[in-house]
């Protein structure tokens, strides 16, 4: 493809919220200033897009706003995007903007979004992987999943003071959808008796064996995280059909949810969004679209959008031998 003039870009944040994304935003509004470029907020995702929600950002929108959780530019989940008549309307709310090109930051849903409008209407894209879940390919992080790796973290260390005290089984459930990032990071990180996650199915049996053996060993808590969206079942699910087997147990469930998508952003989610950042200007600047920035090995490497959202992202099975160790 061409290089194309760039004066203008959109930047938008969509789908879930995750910590970093603003700082992300800076970085890309501050690159773009850099290079004489006009930025643009376009407020509340692709929604905001069909809605002409559209602003002209300056350095006063991006004043403090490294440090905080969420997104000033808001987001959302735009059920009219995936229509070619909603995405008409946006490609004309662009041009009205004189808009020349986008950075989308959020997770495969949205980057799916700005591959199709790239594909319809050739309004070069970056994307940016922002998204807890760390389920996107051609990056080893993406932007809040450390972030929501730690605050999960903090939250089990605090019921693992409870637990301990009354000798009990906690089932926490954090979040992840399909992916079993959050539950292996936070399962190693607080040392959960055993990790459940999505994309393994792990049999009844063979957790209540698991929880029998660390009786034995004189455990005197347990706590098994659970990704949501798992082939088996919710927390409470699996707390239910543990009970069964173990009457004796005092068993409680502990849904951590949303609060693992608020919060400031860790050091490495700031650096990490404000590298991508930066790198999203660059990248449009010399004719990279329709493709998503990423750090692998601690360098910028861009993957096309489609690459991206197809090439599922493996779990690293060392890290559940690793876990599994740890827990016996
Ligand atoms: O994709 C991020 C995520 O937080 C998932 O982990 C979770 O399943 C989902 O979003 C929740 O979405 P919502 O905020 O729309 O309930």
């Amino acid at each position: 493809m061409e290089l194309k003039t760039i004066k203008k870009i959109g930047v938008l944040t969509s789908g879930g919220d995750a910590p970093g994304m603003n700082a992300a935003i800076r970085a890309a509004v501050r690159a773009g200033f850099y290079y004489n470029l006009e930025m643009y907020g376009i407020y509340r995702g692709y929604e905001g897009m069909i809605q002409n929600d559209i602003k002209k950002l300056d350095s006063k929108n991006i004043t403090h706003v490294l440090e905080r959780g969420g997104t000033f530019l808001k987001s959302a989940r735009s059920e009219e995007f995936r229509t070619p008549e909603g995405r008409k309307k946006a490609y004309k709310n662009l041009k009205t903007h004189g808009i020349d090109a986008l950075i989308v930051i959020g997770g495969d849903g949205s980057l799916t979004g700005a591959h199709l409008f790239f594909q319809e209407y050739g309004i070069p894209a970056v994307g940016l992987p922002g998204t807890i879940d760390n389920d996107l390919s051609g990056t080893d992080s993406t932007i809040g999943f450390d972030t929501a790796c730690n605050t999960a973290i903090e939250a089990i260390d605090k019921i693992r003071d409870t637990a301990t005290s009354h000798d009990r089984l906690f089932f926490v459930e954090v979040m992840g959808r399909d992916a079993g990032f959050i539950a292996i990071n936070a399962g190693i990180g607080s040392a959960a008796a055993a990790i459940l996650i999505p994309e393994n199915k792990t049999p009844i049996e063979t957790l209540v064996e698991k929880l029998k053996s660390r009786t034995k060993a004189m455990k005197t808590s347990n706590i098994v995280i659970v990704a949501e969206g798992g082939k088996s079942g919710s927390a409470q699910e699996i707390a239910d059909k543990v009970k069964k087997f173990l009457p004796y147990y005092d068993i409680k469930v502990t849904i951590l949810g949303h609060l693992q998508r608020g919060g400031a952003p860790t050091s490495f989610d700031r650096l990490l969004a404000s590298k991508l950042g930066v790198a999203a200007v660059e990248g449009l600047m010399q004719g990279k679209y329709d493709v998503m920035a990423g750090l692998i090995n601690h360098k910028v490497v861009f993957t096309p959008i489609v690459k991206a959202i197809v090439d599922d992202k493996k779990v690293d099975e060392d890290d559940l031998r690793v876990a599994n160790i740890l827990s016996t």
